[in-house]
């Protein structure tokens, strides 16, 4: 059965319980500007499923093309890709579980034919905090499908990952109580919004207990992951193969509140149910990527896809070039921003693991890229018609090969750059540079070097890595500045007052204080600053005084797009080693009364480049505005502050309640 026949009888078998077939929205969304690319099929629904009418009706069903950028460097196991298609059927207010839980049994069951002894799955545990029960419904409709196939479906209360890792698949504490079936997990693992856990979620974000299955390709455990497995164990003898969302809730204020409607929002993953289907966990081995390989295994002049030295190469170059056909398709070029830097980097990583393969990378237009590329339009083109038609051929075949082209370029300047470092060793700086400038990944420095038996200072090289991926992760495509670990409410928290800390820190020691470093977690923020010698205590409880004087002051916090010149002006403080376009994103703290309409710079507390998410009023960080009170009382503490290189001091602070 390959992906072709697989969707067709998903589709089929929803339309025939009343679905409409609606079609597959593309990559890029439309009039959303808080992603860059579809990564669920639920996306394009958000207004229905807050409960806008739909004009299809209250039953849909279609197979989304789905990218995610975030799993690019996950690329090379045998289930991560980049792009995918999510099968997905929605009940907008109309049915629920006990029509979801058993249509999906049924469709994996007797359309596919997976054996249901085969089947594991996992519902939520309950969340005292905010008031969502646990999902006994789901647990009872499973019990019941699996006991009439003979199966009797134990449950196991696990909770969170380190929990399964810990418990296992085991009922009791002796082998005799026999292994579970269905599993409760807590919200990091049974919890679905676009945002994330009940913590996550933003206000008016709507989210919704889940229940997903698995199928077990029963391999042997690896405890390299942990002691025990259980569904979620990332050992792979477990692959979720779908996912039920209850669309229940919305996020109002702390709390949650039931939506209009009760939804269903269900995803499943089209390679991964095919991956089943063959009963081998490799996505890479299905019907998708066959020919790719086999086209790979050619131009490589006869590695072996199997060889595990290449096997990883392999995969990221059939992945990438994939994912850039439909991105070429949807209408990204390749560019140095957002969407297009994405583009840019699928292809060069692909050319770059094309040489590692000893592909004959570059020499002709109808190379191996270029023609990896046709084989993804011949597959898909009969149900993405879109991908049909000479001119797209054509813009798909330029784009790769100009991309391709570029890079090799850029390789062979880098190349003369290399052989002009005539030490015997290649310093941090200088492999970073390769790297920046020319493109050169690390690997390739390494395996240079090694032919003219010189080293590379690889430690240097990755600090020099770990501050760049905080500096330019705003232009490679998330939507907020560096050195945020999330977007949490905790830690955007954190990062309002991280503004409001540079800024008392240059009052309190001198406006020729800059930041050189920051990272940002739910737990505490980190500045590193310049400034020659230790903080005097008095000092430190000046700087303290002062943010928590702006935090009760509840000032406006506002965002603004300008002339990058007209931002300088102002006094706008930079990241450091930051390169920012022509129009730039500022945020300004203050004063009281400044508007969107009218930001009043000339009288700001703090006004810094910067891409967010900040929250909207300093009194948010003590949750002084809060309407009904209910929030925390929190204040601005420094924990450390200490020596990290010379002339740099780094602060680790906290919001903690008074
Ligand atoms: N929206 C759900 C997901 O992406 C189904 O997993």
């Amino acid at each position: 059965m390959d992906i072709h026949e697989i969707r067709a009888k998903y589709l089929e078998f929803f339309e025939r319980r009343g679905h409409a077939l609606i079609p597959s929205a593309p990559i890029i969304p439309e009039n959303d500007p808080t992603t860059l690319f579809t990564g669920s099929g639920m996306q394009p629904l958000i207004p229905y499923l807050l409960g806008k009418k739909h004009p299809v009706g209250d039953r849909l069903v279609n197979s989304q093309t789905c990218f995610r950028a975030m799993d690019i460097d996950e690329v090379g196991d045998n289930r991560h890709t980049t792009f995918f298609e999510m099968l997905g059927n929605w009940s907008l207010g109309d049915y629920f579980k006990s029509e979801q839980l058993p249509w999906l049994f049924e469709f994996l069951t007797e359309e596919i034919g997976l054996d249901p002894k085969r089947l594991y799955v996992t519902a939520f545990i309950g969340d005292e905090k905010n008031g969502i029960p646990r999902d006994t419904e789901s647990v009872a409709i499973w019990k019941w499908l699996f006991e009439k196939n003979g199966i009797d479906a134990k449950e196991v209360a696990l909770g969170s990952e380190a929990d399964g890792y810990r418990i296992g698949m085991q009922v009791g504490p002796n082998p005799a109580d026999g292994q579970g079936r269905i599993f409760y997990y807590d919200a990091s693992k049974n919890w679905w919004s676009r945002a994330g856990t009940p913590e996550e979620m933003p206000e008016g974000e709507p989210g919704g207990p889940d229940s997903e299955v698995f199928y077990d390709f029963q391999t042997p455990h690896d405890k390299k992951f942990g002691n025990e497995c259980h569904p979620n164990c990332e050992c792979g003898r477990f692959l979720e193969i779908g996912n039920s969302v209850f669309m229940q809730y919305i996020k109002q204020g702390n709390s949650f509140s039931l939506l209009p409607k009760q939804n269903v929002d269900f995803g499943g993953g089209l390679e991964r149910i095919a991956a089943a289907k063959n009963s081998n966990p490799d996505v890479f081995t299905t019907d998708v990527f066959e020919k790719l390989i086999e086209l790979l295994e050619f131009y490589s002049d006869g590695k072996s896809y199997d060889d595990s030295r290449y096997t990883g190469s392999f995969r990221i170059i059939a992945d990438h070039m994939r994912a850039a056909t439909f991105m070429i398709a949807d209408g990204v070029k390749p560019s140095n921003t957002d969407r297009g830097y994405i583009l840019r980097r699928l292809i060069r990583r692909a050319a770059q693991h094309a040489i590692s393969l000893g592909c004959a990378q570059g020499q002709e237009k109808e190379n191996e890229l270029v023609r990896c590329a046709t084989l993804v339009i011949e597959k898909y083109k009969g149900w993405y018609t879109k991908l049909g038609g000479e001119e797209m051929y054509e813009t798909i075949s330029r784009e790769i090969w100009q991309e391709e082209k570029q890079f090799a370029h850029a390789l062979e300047q880098g190349t003369r750059e290399f052989e002009k470092m005539t030490t015997g060793t290649i310093s941090g700086e200088q492999a970073f540079m390769l790297f920046t400038t020319y493109g050169f990944p690390l690997e390739m420095t390494l395996e240079m070097a090694q032919e003219k038996g010189k080293s590379v200072d690889v430690m240097a090289f990755k600090a020099l890595m770990e501050k760049h991926k905080d500096t330019s992760r705003a232009g490679s495509g998330q939507k907020f500045k560096g050195g945020l670990a999330d977007t949490s409410v905790a830690t955007t928290r954190l990062h309002t007052a991280h503004h409001l800390l540079l800024k008392a820190l240059q009052i309190v020691l001198g406006p020729q204080v800059k930041q050189r470093g920051s990272n940002i977690t739910s737990e505490r923020l980190r500045i590193d600053f310049s400034h020659g010698e230790k903080m005097k205590p008095e000092q430190i409880a000046e700087v303290v005084r002062i943010v928590n004087e702006k935090i009760k002051e509840a000032l406006p916090v506002i965002n603004s797009t300008l002339p990058k010149r007209e931002a300088e002006k102002l006094g706008a403080q930079q990241e450091f080693g930051a390169k920012y376009p022509d129009m730039v994103s500022v945020y300004s703290v203050g004063p009281e009364g400044a508007t969107k309409d009218n930001p009043q710079f000339e009288k700001t507390f703090s006004i810094e480049f910067c891409g967010g998410p900040h929250v909207e009023n300093t009194g948010d960080l003590a949750g002084i505005r809060d309407p009904d009170g209910s929030r925390r009382k929190d204040v601005f503490k420094i924990l450390k502050e200490e020596a990290v290189a010379s002339g740099i001091r780094r602060i680790k602070a906290v919001l903690v309640r008074d």
